[in-house]
């Protein structure tokens, strides 16, 4: 080979792609080095995709390399491809940690686990089995067609290409379109050829002398594309060449191509060509099947001798063409009839016991009209490939048994339950055309409900929580008179969602909610957690506080306990960890998120976990515990990032708003606005006045802070957000001389502090009143808040507490007394990590006369946040695997990470761990 553009890909030699070759043999270098790499390569059908990936499989010959590709076919069979890629690396899966290890034997088949697993856990399982192989040797992953992908593989491997970092494993994917499963990952655009290396696969390709201009011409027409410059010239003659192609009419280039491989397909004999359809309705490439149905239909085996020749196809240990478009154009070129027979007799060649599902979808493409059993059959697919996860599969299967019903309340039944499958598989559009479709038969009244009620959910996971809520309520209304047990429940999803559209909602969409729930009959049974729940919750909008107490307190202790199932516990763990703030219980909050993360947890059931992770760090940040508020609020990250989630970070904003940094938790608390307000989360939002609140507060900004603090209280519904930011519009208002708003304030406070028992509650209202007392009054209210709040574990409070009467007895005059509020305030902020509101203490405890140093935070800037978030977790007891499966990375990569630790921080174990990081944010007390 002396062109230096020529090098030798798989069976043929490429012309050009010097460049393209080089990045892919740099990734091979990378992995051989212990590093990994994915890419994608892109690029319109015949333009030689494939031909790289032949090339890297080649030069990869020391490596270890697995394949799959995608297959086009109306059929959507769950992980099929994820099946193809893993199937020689089965073996390792004892590796695996058991709830990983089970998700992929479901998804594969060969384990029928009753729990459908999360797809998050699945790749994880996949991100870890592709890891322990590479323990061996650098591994090479290389995934062709992934435009065909089944949904269920393509969300895999998309994620796991996105979270692979210290292993030595290369994934290479090509795809004629860009993905949304592959976003992310690094794109190699492939165009066409370049003029000189065009006109050399031309003339190897045309025996016969062309003439520069006509080369030129053609070159032109096909812009390069090998596939054409190959295929097009094909048995025309000098003369017809040298018109070029014509290419210029309306038709696409592969459209172009399909036509020149169907004059091919003409010429073939007759049942050479039904030979070809077979293989092109057969999308396994097996040759058993292929020739199985061949002979049904009467095909003998020297039908292959032509098709071989005419190298379309080749059938050895698989069938497969000589390139997708040759299938693309044989299928297209069958007629319906021809089509319909091959179909049916590869479903009489397909197990039904070994592959039910395959034969069921051969039947379907079989059938000719409406046709009762086959939809039986394809439910029963659905089915299978639901319990499997393939909510995709199941979706297609559900949307063919549709179309073969005639009975119209069946096929109704069906289209909604295909609409709903939809809905799981995050294809809205398709759900919506469905509900349509059942809502133009006949619909009786509960189908009826349940489409409103579809339609409520479509709005709450795509769209704004005021619309969902407004549905739901209506489906709630409707459902009544049908199932009232279905009706409550969508009555305390509609509550949960009023709560989230907060004040962005019209009108008073929650005491609307609520007073449809009362007025709804009550279940059958016995109330359970739920009922108990949805009945406080709504008593709690139209009576008030001291009305709903007692059901709450009930219904949270239920929640608490664990009582309520893991279901129900998941699904509304939220709301009851809401009831337990409406009571001040902060106990039975703390412990019923905690139950719900470990739920979460254990069902894999990774859509949960943003929210149980949000309010477990929020949880954290009020007790104190800024490092464990940190360890959570990087999980919620590590979670949010790998599902694409868009939950509010709500956690990091407070733990932003409490260490009181301006900048960092301005930037925070900016976002989560805008992000709010476009989302119509009036929750959010709302939370974020109340973030800015504490944060100038902290700063010593009073005016700053009370405009927040008021946007935050003045919005319904006035559940746990507003009360919260009550005590800082008070101590704003007070600060800056608002006297009036602050006894307002307090008046308020004290209608949702009205009839409880709680420190938490007494504590902070005795503060507050503090504030806007005098004298011997005010002096013992600020010692019963800071007796009360000793009580509870909010630490924060209490620091804030002993801050508040230090700058009271200054201002009295008794600068000793102040000191020592002011000394014991200082150090426990600082403890804590509360920078702002520490530094508030030292410049209160200056101007008493006390000559204090200004201390330095001391932190490791050494340690990238990863790497300290890793050493926390690891110092805090975890394993390697329990490190990696929260933060969803290999335990691979906490190793890689957990070395470099160790030599910045100078320890040879992770013994060594807890002694050698700093304390969190806080600064060790010292005593002046
Ligand atoms: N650089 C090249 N030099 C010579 N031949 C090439 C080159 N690139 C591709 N070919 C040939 O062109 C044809 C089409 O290429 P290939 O099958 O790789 O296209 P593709 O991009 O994978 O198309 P599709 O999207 O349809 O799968 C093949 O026969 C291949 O061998
Ligand atoms: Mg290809």
């Amino acid at each position: 080979m002396n062109d230096p553009h020529q090098v030798r890909g798989g069976r043929i030699t490429l012309r050009g792609r010097g460049a393209e070759c080089a990045v892919l043999e740099g990734i091979l270098d990378a992995v051989r080095a212990g590093e990994s790499r994915a890419l994608v390569v892109r690029g319109e059908p015949g333009v030689g995709k494939s031909a790289l990936l032949d090339y890297l499989v080649e030069a990869a010959t020391d490596l270890r390399v697995v394949r799959a590709v995608g297959v086009e076919s109306e059929m959507e069979l769950a992980f099929a491809a994820l099946h193809q890629l893993c199937a020689p690396m089965l073996d390792r899966l004892d590796g695996l940690p058991a709830p990983q290890r089970e998700a992929l034997r479901i998804v594969f088949g060969l384990s029928s686990g009753v729990a459908q697993p999360d797809r998050f856990l699945v790749g994880l399982a996949v991100l870890n089995l592709l890891s322990e192989v590479a323990e061996e040797g650098p591994l090479v992953c290389v995934v062709d067609d992934a435009q065909w992908l089944d949904q269920a593989s393509a969300q895999t491997l998309g994620f796991v290409a996105r979270r692979l970092w210290a292993e030595p494993v290369g994934m290479v994917f090509a795809s004629r379109e860009p993905c949304d499963e592959l976003r992310g990952l690094r794109d190699l655009e492939l165009g066409g050829l370049r003029d000189g290396d065009a006109r050399a696969l031309l003339s190897s390709a045309v025996q016969l002398f062309l003439d520069k201009r006509v080369c030129d011409r053609i070159v032109a027409e096909t812009r390069g594309n090998p596939l054409a410059l190959l295929e097009l010239p094909r048995g025309l003659t000098q003369a017809q060449l040298a018109g070029g192609f014509g290419l210029l009419g309306a038709q696409t280039l592969s459209g172009r191509i399909e036509e020149s491989f169907r004059r091919r397909l003409a010429d073939l004999p007759c049942e050479s060509q039904r030979l070809l359809l077979v293989a092109a309705a057969e999308p396994v490439g097996d040759p058993l099947l292929v020739w199985g149905a061949a002979e049904q239909l009467g095909i003998g085996v020297s039908a292959a001798v032509a098709v071989e020749k005419e190298g379309l196809l080749a059938i050895g240990e698989r069938v497969t063409f000589r390139h997708p478009l040759v299938r693309s154009a044989v299928y297209g070129a069958a007629s319906v009839e021809d089509r319909r027979a091959v179909h049916l007799a590869l479903a009489e060649v397909t197990q039904s016991e070994s592959d039910p599902d395959r034969r069921a979808w051969h039947l379907a493409a079989a059938a000719s009209g409406p046709d009762e059993e086959v939809a039986i059959e394809l439910e029963r697919s659905a089915a299978r490939a639901q319990a499997r996860g393939g909510v995709a599969a199941a979706a297609a299967f559900l949307q063919r048994s549709v179309e073969l019903t005639r009975e119209p309340a069946r096929r109704a039944d069906r289209a909604l339950g295909a609409a709903e499958a939809n809905l799981r598989a995050g294809a809205f559009d398709d759900a919506l055309r469905l509900l349509a479709a059942a809502e133009a038969g006949a619909l009786d009244e509960l189908q009826r409900a349940r489409a409103d009620l579809l339609r409520a959910q479509i709005k709450f996971t795509s769209g704004s929580p005021t619309d969902a809520s407004l549905m739901l309520l209506s489906a709630a209304r409707r459902l009544e008179s049908l199932n009232v047990e279905l009706a409550r429940k969508t009555y305390l999803d509609a509550w949960g969602a009023a709560v989230h559209a907060g004040g962005l909602a019209a009108g008073d969409l929650i005491s609307d909610v609520s007073r449809a729930a009362r007025a709804a009959p009550q279940p059958t049974h016995t109330p359970q957690a739920p009922d108990l729940l949805l009945d406080g919750l709504a008593l709690l909008i139209t009576e008030g506080h001291a009305a709903a107490a007692p059901l709450l307190r009930r219904a949270v202790s239920a929640f608490r306990g664990g009582e309520v199932g893991i279901e129900k516990g998941l699904q509304w763990s939220s709301v009851a960890a809401t009831a337990a703030v409406v009571l001040w219980d902060f106990e039975s909050w703390r412990d019923i998120v905690t139950v719900q993360v470990e739920l979460a947890r254990d069902a894999g059931a990774l859509g949960f976990f943003p929210l149980a992770l949000s309010t477990q760090g929020i949880a954290a940040t009020l007790r104190g515990d800024f490092a464990t508020a940190a360890s959570v609020n990087a999980e919620f990250d590590a979670v949010t990032e790998a599902t694409s989630s868009r939950f509010p970070p709500y956690g990091s904003v407070m733990l932003a708003a409490c260490r009181g940094r301006e900048a960092e938790a301005r930037a925070l608390i900016d976002a989560a606005i805008r992000d709010a307000t476009a989302a119509g989360q009036g929750l959010a939002l709302q939370y974020a006045h109340l973030m800015s609140a504490i944060l100038y507060n902290g700063l010593g900004r009073y005016h700053d802070a009370l405009p927040a603090a008021q946007q935050a209280t003045s919005v319904r519904p006035e559940i746990h957000v507003s009360v919260w930011a009550l005590p800082e519009e008070i101590e704003a208002a007070a600060r800056s001389g608002e006297a009036r708003l602050a006894a307002d304030g307090l008046e308020r406070l004290a209608e949702f502090t009205n009839g409880t028992e709680a420190d938490w509650a007494l504590g902070v209202e005795a503060r507050c009143r503090a504030l806007l007392s005098k004298g011997e009054v005010a002096e013992r209210l600020y010692g019963e808040a800071i007796d009360r709040l000793s009580r509870t574990r909010l630490r924060p409070e209490l620091a804030r507490a002993h801050l508040l009467y230090g700058e009271w007895l200054r201002r009295e005059g008794r600068r000793i007394d102040a000191r020592a509020q002011l000394r014991t305030a200082r150090d426990m902020l600082g403890v804590i990590g509360m920078e702002a509101f520490a530094e508030r203490a030292r410049r209160e405890l200056l101007a008493t006369g006390e000559k204090v140093r200004k201390r330095t935070v001391e932190t490791r800037d050494d340690l990238t946040s990863q790497e300290e978030q890793i050493a926390r977790m690891a110092g805090d007891g975890l394993s390697n695997p329990e490190i990696a499966a929260r933060l969803f990375i290999s335990p691979r990569t906490v190793e890689w990470h957990l070395r470099k630790v160790f030599t910045k921080l100078g320890i040879s174990s992770r013994r060594g761990l807890r002694g050698a990081l700093p304390r969190p944010l806080g600064v060790p007390a010292l005593r002046p």
